[in-house]
């Protein structure tokens, strides 16, 4: 059994804080949910400028496209209130994606820790097993409403799986682009995106990663906006693409403030989120930015990691939150994240995504430094896969293929 190594807090770093009042116009906000905190969910949305309070606006310097960008915003400004979609969203997150998934109280992992108790928001029960389902099911939801007849985006990981499930459902045409260097990993992927009716696409340009892919879905929604969404997969891009990503993700952090106040009887101590472009990690943190007393931890590698799906290019509006609030942003070494990973398999029988464990690994970390009746809340943002078990085994020098087999002697 690998062990659990509980480290120094003191390396995180503190971001300046400020108060709420500098978030978006109040004009642009949905009456949604307040909770007790006074903490208005609806607040933050970008206005049609692309700014939330003081922060954000479009960064392209092409008046054109600023423009198309200014337009999209006002469309998905009219729309995100719009009744039919928000009915129509509700009762596929339940019926569907499985919504409200739980909070679970690992049990076996915090006895073993001594110390904090450690809750996870199961997102890796959500359909296709990943956090991402929820902004893609609402990006095809809205493109739909919208009046597109098409969602694209690019893909090196699970959000073409996840946007192609959910252009099923609502039944809108579905377009992946695909870096020519991921293809041969993403084969199976790829059979399964055509499988539910989407197009991938093989891109062959330049370097032919991710960026390229990217360039080309962003080409294509400029040249034609009028029946294209550009479905992103996590916060980033121009606006409002990563406010339409955080407003989507937000019913975790809704239903997660619900349940541990039912569950635990009170608010946590210490929430944490694995952050790329910040899906998961703003999705929950965006409903307890006002409670003082609750703290909050951006999880990040450190330089040189396996997990290939974190490190995005989202940091600015995820940044602009951390200025806004107290985000504190630590790292986790990748034999943290496998020995997190092993533990949490060994004492609670789940075996997560390998950037899930980014978070576990900082909520292992503080759980003996806390005391018994302290709550450790973690995003769990995905399931793992054979892969992610395979690594874990690896890196904590594990292998149960030696392991004599037990036969029952007939
Ligand atoms: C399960 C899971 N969690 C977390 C992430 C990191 O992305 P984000 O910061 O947008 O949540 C990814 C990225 O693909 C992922 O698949």
């Amino acid at each position: 059994m690998a062990e659990i190594k509980p480290e120094d807090t003191s390396k995180c770093q503190m971001k300046k804080s400020s108060t709420l009042s500098a978030l978006g116009p109040e004009e642009d906000s949905v009456q949604r949910t307040t909770f007790d905190s006074g903490y208005d969910v609806t607040k933050g949305f970008v206005d049609c400028k692309g700014f939330f309070g003081e922060y954000g606006g479009f960064s392209e310097t092409n008046s054109q496209t600023a423009a198309i960008l200014a337009d999209f915003t006002q469309e998905y400004l009219d729309t995100k209130d719009d009744e039919g979609f928000i009915q129509e969203l509700n009762s596929l997150q339940r019926h569907w994606l499985g919504r409200p998934t739980p909070i679970y109280h690992a049990r076996g992992l915090s006895n073993c820790l001594g110390g904090g108790q450690i809750y996870l928001k199961r997102e890796d029960l959500a359909h296709t097993g990943a956090h991402k389902i929820n902004h893609c099911l609402g990006e095809a939801l809205l493109a739909k409403k919208m009046g597109k007849s098409r969602v694209i985006t690019e893909t090196s990981g699970i959000h073409g799986i996840c946007l192609a499930s959910a252009a099923a459902v609502v039944g809108i045409k579905c377009e992946v682009y695909i870096g020519e260097n991921d293809w041969a990993a993403k084969k199976d992927d790829i059979a399964k995106m055509r499988m539910m009716g989407a197009k991938v696409v093989k891109v062959t340009s330049g370097q032919k990663n991710l960026k390229e892919a990217a360039d080309k879905v962003f080409d294509i929604f400029v040249n034609d906006s009028s029946n294209t969404f550009y479905a992103y997969s996590t916060i980033a891009g121009p606006q409002p693409f990563p406010t339409i990503v955080k407003d989507l993700q937000c019913i975790v952090g809704e239903e997660a403030r619900e349940q541990i106040v039912t569950v635990a009887g009170r608010l946590p101590d210490h929430v944490c989120g694995c952050v790329a472009g910040g899906s998961n990690a703003l999705g929950i943190f965006q409903c307890f930015l006002t409670d003082d007393d609750v703290k909050l931890y951006a999880i990040e590698p450190e330089v040189n990691t396996d997990a290939v799906n974190l490190g995005n290019p989202g940091a600015g509006y995820m940044e602009s939150f951390a200025l806004l609030h107290e985000i504190n942003y630590v790292q986790a070494s990748e034999a943290d994240v496998a020995s997190a990973f092993v533990s949490l398999a060994k004492y609670d029988g789940i075996t997560p995504n390998w950037e899930s464990c980014y978070a576990l690994a900082q909520a292992i970390r503080l759980a003996p430094q806390c005391s018994k009746d302290e709550i450790i809340l973690v995003n769990l943002s995905g399931r793992g896969d054979q892969n992610d078990c395979n690594k874990a085994l690896k890196h904590c020098g594990l292998d149960f293929s030696d392991t004599p087999d037990d036969v029952l002697d007939t």
